[in-house]
């Protein structure tokens, strides 16, 4: 699908958006391993987190869906069946990385696979620690999916992350809930820690110090009634399109909040953006609140080091926002960035350059030299979501209508995207 794009003379009005994805996929998974009904609100309706709902119902679980509302009957930790096909997990990295852990523990074979850009990205980081646990996992390549996982009976372990990845941190304690004894998960850099409080919420025993988290297997998980936040990560893109055009004042209602995930805020005040959380409140362990943004002249700025990890998924719309600040952007450290839905990287300094922006690519980030206009063009999502919803955010600021090639890539995290922007851009 193509879109076209004319550019706004102000983003105004309120919106709410889709629940947030990462979120989504833990209360879903930890559902169908719990004890009982969840009743999951406001469940993202972005392909992804529908891969996980799949991939769960192949298991044996009932899942009914409505919308954004979620109804799952778990059965427990020794609940799940032998699917009697292959699970296919699209476009998710989420689903069959932190999905693995579950499978690994199961006493059946499970072929999961993905889609072309799933193929192409990374698994050692979780097939090592759950062969420490005593899996067997095969792979194409010894690396890429399809995994051919044979579930057995896991053993605990102690383990260090050696990449910053919350998708490996939750494949491993997932599968800590079923090994007898205690897993350890040591983090160098935090990550978003979603897992941690959805497995207390539903009645796991967690112990959290200096980044260790301590884990008690074999817990009863037991069924709750859970909403999710919306996405702060697809929020960003409507709070930097109204900071950048003018004259623009936008509120975005029950934005996920948690401090694992909020840094990209403090990152744009920090630069200059008035940008206001008027009331905060707490729903199941997470913290949700309004962002109201209003437009404003940015400084600039440097992304670095565990900074970096935590604003991995706002890269592809900050290296937006820097050609339009005072001092440009600097992304160092960024080399996760290089094995995600596409190389972003490449995928973001090749977009820039067709708005005729001046770009450096960098083997573990860019530079991005601030103070510069943005061309009318066409761009490419390359099948990415973040990168067709980032440049959607560029067109906005062109000096006439743009297009962007495979656009239907945006309903990977959020299929409204269109015309939620549509509505607030005229
Ligand atoms: C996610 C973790 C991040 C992020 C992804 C979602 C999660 O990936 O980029 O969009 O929900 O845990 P990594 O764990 O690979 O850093």
């Amino acid at each position: 699908m193509q879109q076209r794009i004319s550019p706004a003379s102000a983003l105004t009005g309120a919106i709410t958006l889709p629940g947030d994805k990462s979120i989504s996929h833990r209360y879903a998974m930890i559902s169908a391993i719990a004890d009982g009904e969840s009743r999951i609100h406001n469940y993202s309706t972005g392909a992804d987190c529908h891969s996980t709902l799949s991939c769960v119902r192949a298991l044996g679980i009932d899942v009914e869906v409505a919308g954004a509302e979620v109804v799952i009957r778990g059965k427990g930790l020794d609940g799940l069946r032998a699917p009697s096909g292959d699970l296919d997990a699209g476009n998710s990295g989420s689903t069959i990385r932190m999905l693995s852990g579950i499978l690994a523990a199961q006493p059946f074979l499970t072929r999961i696979f993905g889609d072309e850009s799933l193929s192409r990205r990374p698994m050692q980081r979780i097939m090592r620690p759950l062969a420490e646990m005593g899996a067997e996992i095969g792979a194409r390549e010894d690396k890429f999916p399809p995994l051919e996982i044979h579930g057995t009976r896991l053993r605990p372990i102690d383990y260090t992350l050696p990449v910053p990845s919350a998708q490996v941190k939750t494949c491993v304690l997932l599968a800590g809930l079923f090994a007898e004894g205690q897993t350890s998960v040591s983090e160098p850099v935090a990550s978003r820690d979603h897992t941690e409080i959805a497995l207390r919420e539903f009645g796991a025993d967690l112990k959290i110090a200096q980044r260790k988290i301590t884990l008690s297997g074999r817990p009863h998980l037991t069924g709750r009634e859970l909403m999710v936040p919306a996405d702060l990560s697809s929020a960003a893109f409507f709070i930097v399109a109204a900071l950048l055009v003018p004259g623009s004042q936008l509120t975005i209602r029950g934005v996920g909040l948690n401090p694992t995930r909020s840094a990209l805020l403090d990152f744009l005040t920090g630069m200059g953006a008035k940008i206001l959380i008027p009331t905060l409140e707490c729903w199941n362990g997470e913290l949700i609140g309004d962002i109201i943004v209003q437009h404003s002249e940015l400084k600039g700025g440097t992304v670095e080091g565990a900074l970096t990890a935590a604003l991995i998924d706002e890269i592809p719309v900050l290296a937006i926002l820097g050609a339009a600040t005072e001092e440009g952007l600097i992304v160092k450290d960024a080399g996760e960035l290089r094995v995600k839905e596409t190389d972003r990287i490449r995928t973001v300094v090749e977009n820039l350059r067709r708005l005729g922006v001046e770009a450096e690519e960098r083997a573990d980030g860019m530079v991005i030299p601030g103070r510069q206009k943005f061309r009318a063009g066409q761009f490419d999502s390359f099948g990415d979501h973040r990168i067709a919803m980032a440049f959607a955010v560029a067109a906005l600021l062109a000096d006439g209508p743009s297009v962007i090639e495979n656009a239907e890539a945006a309903s990977v995290s959020f299929p409204e995207f269109w015309s939620t922007l549509a509505r607030i851009a005229g």
